[in-house]
């Protein structure tokens, strides 16, 4: 059987270039990048050279980089750092449509007695920036948008947040892990003042991240330990996982971008001739690999299990929980009734996609919807 993996917004596989490029770092050159000896030494300079590759990636020149664990980690660094260094301002705004890692935090400081304001966003996934403006008072620390949705795609306009966020004297943090290397990012055209990315979303390893900070800024640390990362971020590094998520930005380039453009708007244009389809998000400032779709009458769990029988792994935006189904809280925002969001999928598509593939699976989309629609009761 056909297997097709069209889940990389969810991870990706880590690249062979990624792989080779780790490998030494593991058995060979395994030094702590802490050490004086040559050994360190040489870890040390794996690290820094990462460093610099990703900022300058990022045209990060005013910026410190942080090494983490991961987006989580990042987006809980930016969030509570600022909020434990800056306790007299204790108001925050956020959307309605951030990855759960921010959105829990949140959750975890308004019962600290933070005050959240949770942002809307339109039928598209847009915040509204006169909302945004609205809200931004003097006590309000920092503004933490999504740039580009996991679930849906949708891109915001960093540099027009950057610029209410500004005028009002406030700080504006971004999660950038789903459009990293697939939108451009120029943190001083944009005046990001914090930026989160990872490595898995783009072909490098798991477990690996970093925190973009203005230098003029300052974060509390979450961890206590032995100083690394100028004491923002305590506990040795890792050298190999850093290595791969260095190599791993070089990996997307424009005609992967367009590539994936192509298949994606292949795939949209196919889906809509399926009798009562919607697809959700942006459809002109949307990621080059999202297809976020509602088919009417089945159930998103229901189409994903029978796909990944036919050999095709997609997702459902539709979480279970132990005993409710809970919906989407993203498509919940963007104005999807309870039973529309249960009927959604995303596809992600990644730069090894092939048109075949996705012919391959708009067949068996239709029949998989066929089926369900059939079987389904109502
Ligand atoms: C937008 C976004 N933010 C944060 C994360 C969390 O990143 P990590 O898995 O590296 O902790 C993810 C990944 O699921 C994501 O898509």
């Amino acid at each position: 059987m056909k297997k097709i993996y069209l889940d990389y917004a969810a991870t990706t596989p880590v690249s062979e270039k990624v792989y080779e490029k780790m490998n030494p770092f593991f058995s060979d050159c395994y030094g702590n990048p802490s050490s004086l000896h040559s050994q360190g030494r040489k870890a040390k300079e794996a690290v820094e050279k990462t460093r610099k590759n990703i900022k300058n990636k990022l045209n990060a020149k005013k910026h410190k980089l942080v090494f983490t664990s991961g987006g989580t980690e990042s987006n809980n660094l930016a969030i509570k750092g600022l909020a434990y260094k800056n306790p007299s301002k204790k108001h925050i705004i956020t959307t309605k449509i951030e990855h759960d890692c921010v959105l829990n935090t949140c959750k975890w400081l308004e019962k600290q007695g933070y005050e959240i304001t949770y942002l809307s966003v339109d039928e598209e996934g847009f915040v509204n920036l006169e909302e945004l403006e609205k809200n931004i008072k003097k006590e309000t620390l920092l503004v933490s948008i999504i740039h580009a949705n996991n679930e849906i795609g949708t891109i915001q306009d960093l540099k027009k947040i950057s610029q209410i966020c500004h005028q009002k004297g406030t700080i504006l943090h971004s999660d950038a892990c789903q459009s990293f290397t697939k939108v451009p990012i120029d943190v001083i055209e944009e005046d990001i003042d914090l930026l989160t990315i990872n490595a898995h979303k783009i072909y490098g390893p798991k477990g690996v991240g970093a925190l973009l900070i203005k230098d003029y800024l300052n974060v509390e640390p979450l961890f206590h330990g032995g100083h690394h990362e100028e004491g923002i971020r305590s506990g040795t590094l890792n050298v190999s996982g850093i290595v791969g998520f260095g190599e791993a930005i070089n990996e997307i380039s424009l005609k992967n971008i367009e590539h994936m453009t192509k298949l994606r708007n292949k795939m949209i244009k196919e889906l809509k001739n399926i009798k009562d389809v919607r697809i959700n998000g942006s459809l002109e400032k949307r990621l080059c690999n999202n297809i976020n779709v509602t088919f009417k009458d089945a159930e998103g769990e229901s189409i994903v299990l029978h796909l990944d029988n036919r050999g095709i792994f997609a997702s459902t935006g539709s979480a279970c929980s132990s005993n409710t189904l809970k919906s989407s809280h993203v498509l919940s925002a963007i104005g999807l009734k309870q039973e529309d969001s249960h009927g959604s999928v995303r596809f992600s598509l990644g730069k090894e996609t092939t048109e075949e593939d996705i012919d391959y699976v708009i067949t068996n989309i239709k029949e998989t919807i066929s089926l369900l629609r059939e079987m389904n009761p109502l």
